[in-house]
């Protein structure tokens, strides 16, 4: 590459690290500029809650604790939940994002019911709502908080705009197995990370106070231990452990709650036998007596309902008791199904509830609406939202999201960045070079009008007529079996006419021979991960493995664009470089023909261990020392059990050297902090992003502790050879832990290994230790 067009790439990449700035400091301008009434006072909000709760009955009461799906599309159904608003017997919906239709039904809430309480809008605002940033694990792949807490913010602009109050995320279930199909939702294995991105999501969503202009409440999900579901089967059984409840799952949502947020979702599935939504314990002891939450509970859908299919309740009234002692607010209530609340006041008129109890689980949901300014202004301007839509800041952010979360995993010779200067021809091949769609991933839904590009669209923009694009779609990926809940609403489910799969690989090696690189883009269609989308197999589906190989053996440079959540079986494929796209959103196309063109520089690290294969599932970095510890990656016969790429890996288009890692306090008394410092080099001759990850290993205490465990990290950005000195703060918490033997937070005297590098790996070591 030319040294001209070398120092044009760098200044772009500056650009738009400064457009990110810019973006940041007209978003942080919007906030401030807009009139901020500012956050109602506790008491304020007590007093009104307290004066309104004094007039209702307790039918109404229990109207407040419904939450309908209001597919305002489909008459019949909208109309029978039109039916329950004016009755009094819905205190929020979900699922409507139309403005006006937003603005009926709230009219008949606040124009036909007795005491005019407003309703609350909720919707799965997950990655974005019009614009769409990359999935939540590739967000996280950007070990960037402070972009992500944008990225919602971004989201929580768009949704507000058409009159949504509240949306169900972020999600923070830790997944240490990918093969569950929500992995796409979360933010991979790790709890620091996990916990991180959890609290920048919060703020992000909510901005600075419950009710802030532009922004909505955060409810994150599933409370709790969604994540582990048996053999990543969406919905089944966890099992778990405290030590792992409390070490690995639960960090996350005390995180989320600790930032503020308002709300919470129960999960769908039992754990350790007691359905989460109906679990005091976990909704009462540990969410409010032990971490102050202060907010509602909603279950996930028709999860009340399903106290009856878990057989701990023998019937919906049983159910909506059960649920409310335990701590869950409110039902949420899938299209078809009846409330199940309503039969709280038999329950009271027959002395199994008392109204103090309900009155307690109806007021948070009552100080949210007086906290989002409802009772004065309960309607949306149904005008705003296009100009909101159209802010050119949302897609140049979620294009430089999607930038900074990609994952460059291999880059042998170099290959990346491609040379637009000499490039004269490429082929682009693949079932998902042409597809907008797919690179938004789940969560997107068609009547928020996100707009996107295909790859394939975007290298044809970006190349213009200089360079010859030849395009061949080679193999198709096969629909589900079992097709996905959400095909119906977008019409992704209907049969697809096949092709010829065996001539569209031979095509596709035509055109790989005659171009000068080959780009392919594989991975999982968007329907392949989210809810109810898990896979037993890391394959890449349908012959897309086959055609990769095809075009590998031509013998011509290949660089393949994955767009999926899942570790797929790629590593022992033969491609030179693979840049890990996740599923990158609407700005997804002109991202990756940045990165391709270096034009961006890949910057972002793995948040999950990358499997070799499913059956190695589930498998975290951070496991405990054990027998044979030489033998802990020959667990299986049959190879190693390694993962193919570790946790926290992944590579630039420069290099970063570690250097002079010294522990500045070598011994600490308990309750103390550590210091630790590191020089960090760009050796490399471009400027590029190191994220910095410091590991930590308590050699012996009261329980085994992780081989090692993530305890900080900094995304920084050097030019060559800048050097950086970071710094890292070792907090108590960071060295405590949750004990089995003692049943809390423990902080052990012990010796400590510490470890700072680009990845899990990190040789850099020192030690220090915690003593009296
Ligand atoms: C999902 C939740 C989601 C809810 C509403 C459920 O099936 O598990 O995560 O928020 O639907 O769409």
């Amino acid at each position: 590459m030319s040294m001209k067009s070398g120092f044009r790439r760098i200044s772009q990449v500056l650009l738009a690290t400064c457009a990110m700035a810019a973006v940041s400091s007209a978003l942080a301008e919007a906030g401030r500029a807009s009139p901020q009434p500012g956050a109602m006072s506790d008491t304020d909000v007590a007093d009104k809650v307290d004066t309104l709760l004094a007039k209702m009955t307790d039918e109404e009461k229990a109207g407040q604790l419904s939450q309908y799906f209001y597919f305002s599309q489909f008459p019949p159904l909208a109309q029978k939940v039109d039916k329950e608003i004016a009755a009094g017997r819905a205190g929020a919906v979900l699922f409507t994002t139309d403005p006006k239709l937003v603005n009926r039904a709230q009219k008949i809430a606040v124009e036909q019911t007795r005491l005019k309480i407003p309703l609350l809008f909720g919707f799965d605002v997950i990655h974005g709502f019009h614009t769409i940033f990359p999935a939540p694990l590739g967000m996280a792949a950007s070990w960037d908080p402070a972009m992500v807490e944008q990225a919602q913010s971004v989201a929580a602009a768009e949704a507000r705009a058409v009159g949504m109050h509240w949306t169900f995320a972020p999600m923070v279930d830790i997944t240490l197995d990918p093969r569950w199909g929500r992995i796409f939702e979360g933010a991979g294995e790790d709890p620091y990370l996990g916990a991180a991105m959890a609290a920048a999501q919060v703020r992000g969503f909510q901005g600075r106070h419950i009710g802030a202009p532009g922004h909505i409440i955060a409810g994150p999900k599933h409370f709790a231990g969604y994540g582990a579901a048996m053999g990543g089967r969406d919905y089944d059984e966890a099992e778990i452990s405290e030590n792992q409840l409390h070490n690995l799952y639960l960090p996350p949502f005390k995180a989320a709650i600790d930032a503020g947020a308002g709300n919470i979702m129960s999960a769908y599935m039992a754990l350790n036998g007691v359905p989460a939504t109906a679990d005091h314990w976990l909704l009462t002891d540990v969410l409010r007596r032990q971490w102050g939450f202060k907010g509602w509970v909603v279950s996930d859908s028709g999860a009340v309902n399903s106290l009856v299919t878990h057989g701990v309740a023998s019937d919906g009234a049983e159910a909506a008791l059960k649920a409310i002692k335990a701590g869950t607010n409110m039902e949420m209530i899938p299209p078809g199904q009846n409330a199940n609340m309503v039969s709280l006041p038999a329950a009271i008129a027959a002395g199994k509830l008392s109204r103090t109890e309900l009155d307690a689980m109806v007021r948070p949901i009552l100080a949210a609406k007086f906290r989002m300014g409802l009772f004065e202004n309960p309607y949306v301007d149904e005008a705003k939202a296009k100009t909101v839509f159209d802010d050119p800041k949302h897609a140049l952010a979620a294009r430089i999201t999607a930038e900074r979360s990609a994952v460059l995993l291999r880059n042998e010779g170099n290959l990346l960045p491609l040379d637009h200067a000499k490039l004269k021809s490429i082929a682009v091949i693949g079932p998902l070079a042409d597809s907008a769609r797919d690179l938004m991933g789940s969560w997107v839904f068609p009547m928020n009008s996100p707009s996107g590009k295909s790859v394939l669209a975007g290298l044809r923009e970006k190349l213009g007529t200089k360079v010859a694009v030849a395009y061949a779609e080679g193999v198709q990926i096969p629909q589900r079996v079992n097709p996905s809940p959400f095909g119906t609403l977008d019409g992704t489910n209907k049969k697809r006419e096949p092709i010829d799969e065996t001539a569209g690989v031979a095509q596709a090696v035509a055109i790989a021979r005659q171009s000068d690189v080959a780009v392919l883009v594989l991975g999982e269609s968007q329907d392949m991960s989210g809810e109810m989308a898990s896979r037993a197999t890391f394959e890449l589906p349908g012959r897309q493995r086959e055609l990769l190989d095809a075009v590998v053996a031509t013998g011509k440079p290949v660089v393949l664009l994955l767009t999926s959540v899942r570790p797929l079986t790629i590593f022992d494929s033969k491609a030179a470089a693979i840049l890990d796209l996740w599923y990158p959103g609407s700005q997804g196309a002109d991202a990756a023909v940045n990165l391709l063109f270096g034009d961006a520089v890949p910057g972002g690290k793995l948040p999950i261990s990358w499997l070799r294969s499913a059956s190695q599932a589930p498998m975290t970095y951070a496991r405990l020392p054990s027998h044979a510890p030489a033998d802990a990656f020959k667990r299986y016969q049959e190879g190693s059990n390694e993962p193919a790429w570790p946790f926290g890996f992944g590579l630039s288009y420069t290099t970063f050297r570690y250097s002079d890692l010294k522990v500045t306090t070598p011994k600490v008394a308990p309750g103390h902090s550590v210091t630790v410092t590191v020089n960090l080099e760009n050796s490399g001759k471009r400027t590029g992003d190191e994220v910095a990850q410091l590991y930590l290993h308590q050699k012996v205490g009261g329980s085994s502790r992780p081989v090692r465990q993530l305890k900080g990290f900094q995304r920084v950005t050097l030019k060559p050879s800048e050097k950086r000195a970071l710094r890292f703060t070792i907090t108590p918490a960071d060295l405590s832990y949750w004990s089995d033997i003692t049943k809390e937070q423990v902080q052990d005297e012990s010796a400590f290994d510490v470890w700072i590098g680009g990845d899990s790996l990190a040789s850099l070591a020192g030690t220090f230790e915690v003593a009296k």
